[in-house]
This record gives structure tokens, C-alpha cells and sequence, in this order.
């Protein structure tokens, strides 16, 4: 009503402008002329036709024509307000997640006018949660810190001695595939699934709860993980190992960068990252090393961003996002195992629980006939026979019988220690190997040529000597002569250099010719130049050469083969696609003796659908359940 007053003032106050004379002098039939009224309306809302010229008399007429101008606009925010609430709630009903504001653009918003309405997307989205909970599928991770929840998280941690853990990335969608295996997998196991939580900043900028700090803002998960036991403190699984809250991006190229030196100082530590990451850090001359790791997501990649200058982490993120976790299995209050899963497509995986290989799937868990599905290879730590640990060598006959590979991966098989040029002008080692029997090659080659055909009964299809710089000894002893003044060796070597100059492999025709084995025809020697794949993953390589000459490192493989399993450092690593096994020798051996090592027994299961474990030995144990062997069985 006072705004249609109003206007008749104004209305009034202009038909007096275009009559030319004074409101007081206004006729009726002026304003009948120039008005944009009736007289009657005006007569209406003042009483009379005097009340309303004297009204308008002493209205102040520019400060009516801001406020009824205000009003046009507040009607017309109230209706664009309405519109963008009503597009937002379509979008989130037909998408199952609240829009970013590039689907908002895209449906005809502008940005401007959203945050002149609202504020911020953030909000916007504040708003509709409040008004209209039930529209959405997550939950803000805010109203997950209770003291119910860390009860029973605690709860958990204190009971279970087999935990799935897992990452989600706020803002995400759950693949659901993945979930259904993994709670399969937690109800087959008495596991209880831990989820870890990170975020992209760049994602869900403008998320969260107005009014709340930028550090207390969490994002949101999705509403059925609300239920599962969300790890939103530091949390420890035994004394050596602790799930860190420490907060990494999502995007992070390396989600352990700088964690390095908290998990030489605290010990091993789960950090939370849709990325599959693992560093071995030394803590002493002769102890295990620290591990830190990253675990892999439950939830579906989804970076994207209106920031133009993230669209580049966010496409290499989608590259590297793994659907995977960690199992984590705990012996007593300092020893633990874990191994990592990457889920199929389906969401499915293979996991050695329980000392059988069992595939968990949406649908359930299948015991695998080995007859019919087993693991495509077992990649061991590094060979180095003669030095081999017996106990971590019954360990991998063990694990073979569970996952019965196709082909057993022996890197740096023969250790060359009799020839090791390394040690040619040590006398003194000399001395001491000569004393303790280890000078002979022939006795070094035939038990390296008993190893083989020991490994050849695990492997069901063959035996693969990956050519390594130790297999290389012998080549370079034959190459530079060396056996012309190695009275012990000389007339052995003979044969050996022989075959070389005919263009042999000196080491395959030593092992097979010189030596002989059981059964050669289920042992394949690679060259230096082959490949050797399965599932596309690089199994041909032994890690020490890297492109083009240059030394090998876990980059240098990443950067050549994408994903590849390979040894040498005996430091077990993963850097996304390229994963490297530890040793299968003892771990104090006279190349490491004198420095902090992060050596680990540790070899990796390759499956056929590509999925790779990195299984670790630890005083001869291996996973949850399995006895030690002594050094009499083994
Ligand atoms: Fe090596
Ligand atoms: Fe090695």
C-alpha cells in the first residue's frame, strides 16, 4: 500500500512538472491529462483528491523514487531467488549431489547474481540443507565429531585385529562396488572397515557451513559412509602403527611429502589419499624400517573445478586415483601386516585373509579354485642365492600354495659372490670367503641351479630369471678376464667364456650346460632388452638401469613403463603405477652393514586383473595366522 501510494506521488509530482505549475495549483484536469492514475484511484488511497496533492506536496519525491525503485528490486531478487533455488534443487534431485557452480552457469545462472542473492554457493547450499535435509544423499563431516562416534571407533580399534583402510574424498560419490566388496570382505574377515578422510580444495570451494572458520570446514561425505567409522583424530591400530589425520589435498602428487621425517620420528603412519604411495624411511643400523603409506579411495574421482588454474592437478589426480585400501592385520602391540587391494572395475577384489585367496565381490565372497583362477606371478624380493634368508624363502613357498602364480619373478637370482668384483682387491673378504668355502663359482652355480629347481615346483607355469646387474657378475668376470688369474675358477670358467664369446648368455649356459637342472624347460631366462607383462604391468625389469643409461629409480620406472614391478633396492616402494619388492636375503648383508638400511622382506603378488599386494615378511611371518617357520623347517 505505501508503495502504491508512492508512485500516485510521484505520479502527481510529474503531471505537475508537464502541467507547469505548482502541486498546489494542479487542476484536476491536469492531472487527468498528464497522469498515469485516475483521479479516483488516487482518491481511493488518500481519502480525496486534496489529501493526495497535499501528500504529494510534502513528499520528498527523490528519496520515493529510490525507495519504490529499492522495492522493484528486492521483488525482483525475491523472484531470481526463488529460480536459482528452484534450479539448484532440480539439479541436486536429478543428480544425487549438490551442483558446483559451473552446473549452475550452465543451466543459465549467473554467478553474480547468485552470490548477490545468497551470498556464496556455500550458502545457497547451507540453506537448502537446512530447509530441505532429505534432498541430500551426504552429510557434512562436522556433524560426524561426537563423542558416541570416536567411542566407537575406539571401540573397534580395541577389538578387531583385521581393518580395511580406505580414504574418501569430500564431495564424492561412493563406488559403490568397491563398498558392497568391502564390507563382504569385513564380514567374511571380522574386519572392520576404517575411513579415512582428504579433500580438493579447489573442488569444493565454497562448501561448507556460512558462518563456520575455513579450518573447521570439513566438506561432506556421503551420507551411508556416515555409519562407518570415520577416522577424524589420530588414531593408533598397535603401538608401531598410527592412522594420521594429518590433512592432505587430494591432488597431491605425492601425498608423503614431507612426511618423511614424521614417520622416521613417530613410526609407521597411514596418511589419508586416493593415491597408492608407500615409503620405507631407516630408523637404525640394523631395525626395520619406518613405512608410510597412502591407501586408495572409496569413492569415484570427481576434480572437477571452474578454478582454471586446477583443471592440470585436477587431470593428472584423475589419472592417479585408485579404488584400493589397505588391509592391515595386527600380530600383538609391535608387529603388523598389511598389503594393499585395487579394486576391478566392478569393484572387486582378491585379498590372501585367512591364508586363502578368496575374491570379494559386490555379490560376495568366492573361494578361488586355483585350478582355474590363481595369481598371474609372484614377484620375490631379490634372490641373491646363497645369501637367501631360508625363513623368508619358506615364507614364499608358502604363499605360493595359496595364490599358485603362473610364474615366480627371481630378481638378481645369482649372487656372484664368489666372483664379486666388488670385493677383488679386499683381501682381507677374500681371505675370509676363501676360509669359509665361497670362493667356488661351480659350488655357487649349482646351488643357485638347486634354488631354481626348487622355485620351479611353485610356479605353475615357469620360473623367470629377470636379468639383474648380480647375474651380470659373471659376464663382467668373463669380459675382463678375470678368471685368467683366479687359479680356483680358471679351468671352470673356461666352458663359461667359451659360450660367451659364441654369443651365449654365460650365466643361462652355466646354469643349464655347466650345471645342469632338473628340468630347464619350465625356466625362462629374460634378456636385458625384453619385456615381460602381465596385466600391462613391467615385470622384465630389474630396476637397476634406468632410461637411457641412467641409474634406475621408482621415478625412472614410472617415467619408462607407467606400472612396473621391479627389485634391486630391496626397499619396498610404490610410487602409483611403479612398485618395487624388497629382498629375500638376509637383511645385514656386507653391502648394507655399514649404513642405515630400510631394507624389507618383501615380495609382491601380481593378479591377473592387474591387482598387485606387496607382501611383507616380518620375522618369518607373513599375514595373519601363518606360523613362523624355524630355521630347521625352513
Ligand atoms: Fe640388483
Ligand atoms: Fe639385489
Amino acid at each position: 500500500m505505501q508503495v502504491r501510494q508512492s508512485e500516485i506521488i510521484l505520479d502527481i509530482v510529474d503531471a505537475a512538472k508537464k502541467a507547469k505549475c505548482k502541486i498546489a495549483d494542479l487542476a484536476c484536469g491536469d492531472y487527468e491529462t498528464y497522469g498515469k492514475f485516475n483521479l479516483s484511484t488516487a482518491a481511493r488511497h488518500f481519502g480525496s483528491w486534496t489529501a493526495a496533492r497535499k501528500a504529494a506536496a510534502r513528499a520528498n519525491p527523490s528519496k520515493l523514487q529510490a525507495a519504490l525503485k529499492q522495492h522493484l528490486l528486492d521483488e525482483l531478487k525475491e523472484d531470481k531467488k526463488a529460480h536459482i533455488l528452484d534450479v539448484f534443487k532440480r539439479q541436486l534431485r536429478d543428480n544425487g549431489e549438490a551442483p558446483a557452480m559451473a552446473d549452475l552457469v550452465q543451466a543459465g545462472l549467473s554467478k553474480d547474481v547468485l552470490n548477490r542473492c545468497f551470498g556464496s554457493l556455500g550458502a545457497l547450499e547451507a540453506l537448502v540443507r537446512k530447509e530441505s535435509p532429505e534432498l541430500f544423499k551426504d552429510v557434512t563431516i562436522r556433524s560426524l565429531f561426537s563423542p558416541s562416534a570416536f567411542a566407537s571407533l575406539d571401540k573397534a580399534v580395541a577389538e578387531k585385529k583385521r581393518f580395511v583402510i580406505t580414504t574418501a574424498v569430500t564431495g564424492c560419490k561412493v563406488h559403490e562396488g568397491f563398498y558392497a566388496s568391502v564390507k563382504e570382505f569385513c564380514r567374511e574377515n571380522d574386519a572392520a572397515l576404517l575411513i579415512m578422510v582428504t579433500s580438493d580444495p579447489a573442488h569444493n570451494r565454497d562448501r561448507g557451513e556460512p558462518g563456520v572458520s575455513k579450518q573447521e570446514r570439513y566438506g561432506t561425505i556421503a551420507a551411508k559412509l556416515a555409519g562407518e567409522h570415520i577416522v577424524l583424530r589420530d588414531t593408533a591400530l598397535n603401538d608401531n602403527l598410527k592412522l594420521s589425520t594429518l590433512k592432505t589435498s587430494a591432488k597431491m602428487i605425492n601425498p608423503l611429502t614431507g612426511v618423511k621425517r614424521l614417520v622416521q620420528k613417530n613410526g609407521n603412519l597411514i596418511v589419508a589419499s586416493p593415491k597408492q604411495i608407500q615409503q620405507c624411511v631407516p630408523v637404525s643400523n640394523f631395525r626395520l624400517p619406518h613405512v608410510g603409506m597412502s591407501t586408495g579411495a572409496i569413492t569415484v574421482s570427481n576434480y572437477s573445478t571452474d578454478n582454471y588454474m586446477s583443471e592440470r592437478l585436477a587431470y593428472i589426480a584423475e589419472h592417479d586415483h585408485t579404488i584400493g585400501a589397505i588391509i592391515v592385520e595386527i600380530e600383538d602391540s609391535e608387529l603388523f601386516h598389511y598389503r594393499q587391494i585395487q579394486a576391478d572395475v566392478d569393484g572387486s577384489f582378491y585379498d590372501i585373509a585367512g591364508l586363502q585367496l578368496k575374491k570379494y565381490t559386490p555379490k560376495g565372497v568366492k573361494k578361488v579354485d586355483l585350478k582355474k583362477e590363481n595369481a598371474g606371478a609372484l614377484v620375490m624380493g631379490d634372490w641373491h642365492s646363497g645369501e637367501t634368508d631360508p625363513i623368508v624363502a619358506q615364507a614364499w613357498k608358502d604363499l605360493c600354495l595359496i595364490v599358485s602364480p603362473d610364474y615366480l619373478l627371481v630378481h638378481d637370482g645369482f649372487n656372484g659372490l664368489s666372483i664379486n668384483h666388488h670385493e677383488e682387491h679386499d683381501f682381507i673378504k677374500k681371505a675370509q670367503r676363501a676360509l669359509s668355502g665361497q670362493l667356488s663359482l661351480e659350488a655357487e652355480l649349482k646351488q643357485f641351479a638347486a634354488d631354481i629347481d626348487m622355485l620351479s615346483q611353485f610356479a605353475k607355469k615357469a620360473v623367470v630369471i629377470v636379468k639383474s646387474n648380480h647375474d651380470d657378475f659373471l659376464h663382467r668376470y668373463l669380459k675382463e678376464g678375470k678368471y685368467v688369474v683366479d687359479p680356483q675358477n680358471h679351468l671352470f670358467s673356461l666352458d663359461l667364456a667359451k659360450a660367451a664369446i659364441q654369443g651365449e648368455d654365460a650365466l643361462q649356459f652355466a646354469i643349464e650346460k655347466a650345471v645342469g637342472l632338473d628340468d630347464k624347460t619350465n625356466v625362462r631366462w629374460l634378456k636385458r632388452n625384453e619385456d615381460f607383462k602381465i596385466a600391462r604391468i613391467q615385470l622384465g625389469a630389474h630396476g637397476d638401469k634406468g632410461s637411457n643409461g641412467s641409474r634406475g629409480t621408482l621415478a625412472q620406472m614410472e617415467e619408462a613403463f607407467g606400472y612396473s614391478v621391479t627389485g634391486h633396492s630391496h626397499v619396498p616402494s610404490i610410487l602409483r603405477g611403479a612398485w618395487s619388492v624388497g629382498t629375500s636375503s638376509f637383511l645385514q648383508l656386507d653391502y648394507n652393514s655399514d649404513s642405515p638400511s630400510s631394507w624389507m622382506n618383501t615380495s609382491c603378488i601380481v593378479y591377473p586383473n592387474g591387482q598387485r599386494q606387496l607382501i611383507n615378511c616380518i620375522f618369518g611371518k607373513w599375514a595373519l595366522g601363518c606360523q613362523a617357520p624355524t630355521t630347521e623347517e625352513a
